[in-house]
C-alpha cells in the first residue's frame, strides 16, 4: 500500500514508452496499458494469454472525455455516465478513430468506463490519454483483486504494479451495450441491475450464461485450479462430506444461513451474510481455497437479485466446462 506521487509519476511514464502498469481499481485490479498504442495493447494479449479477438476496456479520467473516444453517444448512454461515473459500469458504444482495432479485437465498438479508484484516477489524471485494461490475470483464471494477487500470477511481464489495496467492489464492472435502441446487459457487475432499471426508468434483460454470445465470454472464466460444483445451499454440507470421503481435498463456502452447521472438509470459507461483502471477496476465497490445495470446490448461487446476480455469474462461469470454445 502507500502509493505516492513519484510511483503515479513513474507508471505514467512506463505507460508513455510502451509498457504494463497493473493498476488499481474498484472492481479488480487491470492489466494496464496505452490504449493508442497498438504494439503496448498486443503486449496485453501475449501476457494474458487472451485470444486477440477479446475486445478490451478504455479507461478514461472522466466522463467529459468520453466524446473523444466515441461516436453517436445517444441521451441514453449520457444519462448513465453521469450517474454512475466514476464506478463500476462500462458502456459499449461506437468506436471513435482514437481507437485502435488492435483495442477492440476488430469490432467497430469500444467499452469504455471511468474506474472509481484515487489511484486508477490519479493515474490517468497524470497519464493524459485512455488506458485499455483488461482484468489483470491469466486468460480465464480468477480476477485479482489485490496487488498481491497480481505480481503473483503475473510476475514480472507487468512492468510495474501500482499498489491501491484491496479492491472495495471485488467483481468487475456492469457492461452495458448502448449502441442499439435498447439498452443491454452483457455482463452483470458491480453496478446492479435494480440500480440501472431505477435509472432508466424501465427493465433490461439480462442474458443467461449460456447463451452469451459475446466475444471474450467463455463458459469457463473466472475459474480457479479446483473443480466448482455448484449445488442447493441446503445439500452444500452433504455433498462435501461426500466428496471428502471419496477422497477429494474439499473446499467449501459454506452460505450464511448455514453458518453454525458443522463441514466435513478440508478447508471451509464462511460466505458473508452482505452481497457486498460476499462479492468483496468471492475472488480471494476462490485463490485461497486453491492455495490450500483444495481439488473441488462446492459451492451454492445467491439469490440472482441485486449483487447477487453478478455473484452467481461468476460461481457459474467458475464452474463451466473447462474446454475452449
Ligand atoms: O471491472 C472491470 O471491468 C475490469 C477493470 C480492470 O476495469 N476489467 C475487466 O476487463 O473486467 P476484462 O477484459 O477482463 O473484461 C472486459 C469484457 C470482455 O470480456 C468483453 O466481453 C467485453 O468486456 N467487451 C469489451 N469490449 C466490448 C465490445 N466492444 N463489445 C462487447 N463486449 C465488449
Ligand atoms: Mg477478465
Amino acid at each position: 500500500m502507500g502509493t505516492t506521487t513519484s510511483d503515479i509519476e513513474k507508471a505514467a511514464g512506463v505507460l508513455r514508452a510502451g509498457g504494463l502498469v497493473a493498476l488499481p481499481t474498484e472492481t479488480v485490479y487491470g492489466l494496464g496499458a496505452n490504449a493508442e498504442d497498438p504494439a503496448a495493447v498486443a503486449r496485453i494479449f501475449q501476457v494474458k494469454g487472451r485470444p486477440p479477438s477479446h475486445p478490451l476496456i478504455v479507461h478514461i479520467g472522466g466522463a467529459e472525455q468520453l466524446d473523444s473516444w466515441v461516436q453517436d453517444v445517444p441521451p441514453t448512454a449520457r444519462l448513465l455516465a453521469e450517474r454512475f461515473w466514476p464506478g463500476p459500469l462500462t458502456l459499449v458504444l461506437r468506436r471513435g478513430p482514437r481507437v485502435p482495432l488492435e483495442a477492440t479485437g476488430g469490432l467497430e465498438t469500444v467499452a469504455v468506463r471511468v474506474p472509481d479508484h484515487p489511484v486508477a484516477l490519479e493515474l490517468l489524471a497524470a497519464f493524459g490519454g485512455g488506458v485499455t485494461a483488461p482484468s489483470a490475470n491469466r486468460f480465464g483464471s480468477v480476477s485479482p483483486t489485490t496487488a498481491d494477487h497480481v505480481r503473483t500470477e503475473l510476475g514480472d511481464a507487468v512492468d510495474f504494479v501500482l499498489d491501491g489495496g484491496s479492491c472495495e467492489v471485488g467483481v468487475e464492472s456492469t457492461i452495458v451495450d448502448v449502441t442499439g435502441d435498447v439498452p443491454s446487459i452483457l455482463r452483470p457487475g458491480g453496478v446492479t441491475r435494480e440500480d440501472l432499471e431505477t435509472a432508466l426508468g424501465r427493465p433490461l434483460a439480462v442474458p443467461a450464461v449460456s447463451t452469451v454470445r459475446v466475444p471474450g465470454q467463455h463458459p469457463s472464466h473466472y475459474a480457479p485450479r479446483a473443480r466448482v460444483v455448484l449445488v442447493e445451499p441446503e445439500d452444500v454440507a452433504a455433498e462435501a462430506a461426500l466428496a471428502q470421503e471419496a477422497g477429494h481435498r474439499v473446499g467449501v463456502f459454506l452460505p450464511a444461513s448455514l453458518a453454525d452447521t458443522p463441514v466435513k472438509a478440508h478447508a471451509v470459507v464462511a460466505v458473508p451474510r452482505s452481497l457486498e461483502g460476499y462479492a468483496r471477496g468471492l475472488y480471494g476465497f476462490l485463490r485461497e481455497l486453491d492455495e490450500q490445495g483444495c481439488d473441488l470446490i462446492i459451492a451454492s448461487l445467491p439469490a440472482e437479485e441485486d449483487l447477487g446476480l453478478a455473484i452467481a455469474n461468476r460461481l457459474r462461469r467458475a464452474a463451466g466446462p473447462r474446454t475452449a470454445v
